[in-house]
């Protein structure tokens, strides 16, 4: 596969709203940086963009929406978050709040989280395909996972040249820094990324801000900043014969699974799957026993994720 680049224009708007309806991939600009975008209701099409990512983990994605009111569909703003998207939106803040019961964007891109995080770009092209695609999009930043984020479509095409379908250049991003991220889950916001909009810029909107411990502030370990999606049950890994109290999650031929993320050994599927099937054990047992997944492909980030939920 070699991805097209196209220009913004009334065609590609076209392109890039059915391939995200076929739950492609297609790279978008937006005023911080480029972003591989997918359709976030669709958890294959998110297991994808990991592995075209080529994420060793699965860290949580920033939803991109229309306008405020399709980012309250998804989340519970308190007043402090309101506040926020009204003075920053649309622009290059990210404001994570509690996942809405009623949300539709699929557990994997929350990497299981029941958090989530928000932001309505700025970018008029970008906007109007969200406007146009009418539900919320995922997209990370558009390079290899570990190198820097895309600043110009030609950083995309060098990162995921053969990996996506479509890149739609806008030339240079005006901002070429990453969305702010501030998580308004309790009563003290709290800095968790700094970006586009500097610090002194929040503290005039909100008052104190409080900063990420100094340890978790690496900007090479992002995700080391976020709680982890831990199950109440305990979890044993690399399975092959379950203890009678145990629920068993399956991975192709295992034979008596409970539920099986994929029968057909599909790393990609068992990794739509697992959130929501580690979620449902753990509503349902108290121990919960997990197959061999192969270290292939997306079978490192499921393995890490499950181990990470073991500790
Ligand atoms: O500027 C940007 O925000 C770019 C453009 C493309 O919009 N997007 C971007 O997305 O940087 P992404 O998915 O690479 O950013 C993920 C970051 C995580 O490292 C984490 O800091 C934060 O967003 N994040 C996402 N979900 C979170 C959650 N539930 N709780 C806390 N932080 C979260
Ligand atoms: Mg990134």
């Amino acid at each position: 596969m070699s991805a097209v680049i196209t220009k913004v224009s009334n065609d590609s708007l076209d392109q890039a709203t059915s391939i995200l309806d076929k739950g492609g991939l297609v790279a978008i600009p937006t005023e911080t940086v480029y972003g591989l975008g997918c359709d976030a209701t669709n958890s294959i099409a998110v297991a994808n963009l990991y592995e075209a990512k080529g994420r060793p983990s699965f860290n949580p994605l920033i939803t991109h929406v229309y306008d405020g009111n399709a980012a309250i569909q998804q989340g519970v703003f308190n007043a402090m978050a309101l506040s926020l998207a009204e003075e920053f939106w649309p622009g290059p803040v990210t404001i994570v709040v509690p996942f809405k019961s009623s949300g539709t964007v699929c557990e994997l891109a929350r990497a299981g989280l029941q958090t989530i995080a928000i932001r309505v770009p700025e970018h008029e092209f970008t906007r109007t395909l969200l406007q146009r695609f009418a539900k919320p999009v995922v997209a990370p930043s558009a390079n290899i996972s570990g190198r820097l984020s895309p600043t110009k479509p030609e950083h995309v095409l060098q990162d995921l040249g053969n990996r996506i379908d479509l890149i739609i250049d806008d030339g240079p991003c005006s901002m070429g820094i990453e969305s702010t991220v501030v998580d308004c889950t309790s009563e003290i916001p709290r800095l968790l990324r700094l970006g586009a909009v500097p610090l002194n810029e929040l503290e005039s909107h909100l008052g104190t801000v409080s900063l990420f411990e100094h340890e978790a502030s690496s900007p090479s370990s992002p995700g080391q900043l976020l709680k982890h999606y831990a199950p109440r049950a305990t979890l044993r890994l690399n399975v092959a014969n379950p203890n009678p109290n145990e629920a068993l999650l399956g991975f192709g031929k295992t034979t008596n699974a409970t539920l099986n993320l994929s029968q057909d050994g599909n790393v990609r599927e068992a990794a739509a799957n697992l959130f929501a099937m580690l979620r449902e054990l753990d509503r349902t047992h108290d121990a919960i026993a997990v197959a061999p997944i192969p270290d292939v492909g997306l079978g490192a980030a499921i393995n890490d994720r499950l181990w990470r939920a073991t500790n």
